[in-house]
């Protein structure tokens, strides 16, 4: 997959592309992130990026013809047809779900916004989805944009190794991940679950998917609303 990101701040996607899964994800050329900065395409002395906007009030907003060139550039380095997603706290609620869908992209283009947001117009014509990673409101879309990425690349074949496959993965079943468990066997006067030293295979998966649906039932009423119960689940939860 490619993702060419369109940011002021370029480098702080580094915290994605050098480290951790997503790192190796990069360096294994599963995914590969570029950059493309609207500051590079102004053409005053101070190379400005923000504009104030119409009709007053605090804050300034991006400049539009920086931005628009830098999506330009990224839809070159993508050369594929690519979606494009800016973020912000009015787009539509990033998921699990979603990951999965984006993961089906040749390319994806993330637009990082600053100030107080962007013109509506360049919404309107440049962009294909507005996506928020929550309510609450981030001082840039970057870190908004790290979260996608990283997000999407796990779903990615390849990228997760058998000790760690996606499918295992919190939220794939719609459900809170169950509790786990490291040496040693007793910690802080707390000894591990008797099931989880039994080596009976099936008895663990059951103990498993019941913590998850406790934990969820618990934490996250609002995950199992509308949620088809298998008959095993339903048993596993009344019990
Ligand atoms: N930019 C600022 N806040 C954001 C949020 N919550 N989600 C996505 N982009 C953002």
């Amino acid at each position: 997959m490619q993702i060419a990101v369109v940011s002021l701040f370029p480098e702080m996607f580094d915290a994605v592309t050098a480290y951790g899964v997503t790192g190796r994800a990069v360096k294994l050329g599963l995914v590969r992130v570029s950059h493309s900065n609207p500051r590079d395409f102004t053409v005053d002395k101070h190379r400005t990026v923000d504009d104030r906007p119409y009709g007053g009030g605090p804050g300034m907003l991006m400049k539009i013809d920086p931005l628009r060139q830098a999506i330009a550039a990224a839809k070159e380095q993508v050369r594929a047809q690519a979606r494009v997603v800016y973020l912000s706290p009015q787009g539509q609620r990033f998921d699990h779900r979603k990951a999965v869908e984006m993961a089906q992209e040749e390319a994806l283009i993330l637009v990082a916004g600053r100030y107080e947001g962007v013109d509506e117009r360049l919404i309107e014509t440049e962009v294909d989805e507005e996506l928020s990673i929550g309510d609450y409101v981030l001082s840039g879309g970057e870190l908004a944009a790290m979260v996608v990425i990283d997000a999407v690349t796990r779903q990615l074949p390849g990228v997760l190794g058998h000790g760690a496959s996606a499918e295992e993965d919190s939220y794939v079943n719609g459900l809170l991940d169950c509790p786990h468990y490291t040496r040693p066997e007793a910690f802080a006067g707390r000894v591990v679950p008797d099931v989880l030293l039994s080596g009976d295979h099936e008895k663990i998966r059951r103990w498993r998917l019941k913590q998850a649906l406790g934990r969820t039932y618990e934490r996250r009423p609002d995950l199992l609303q509308g949620r088809v119960m298998t008959p095993e689940e339903q048993e596993l939860l009344a019990d």
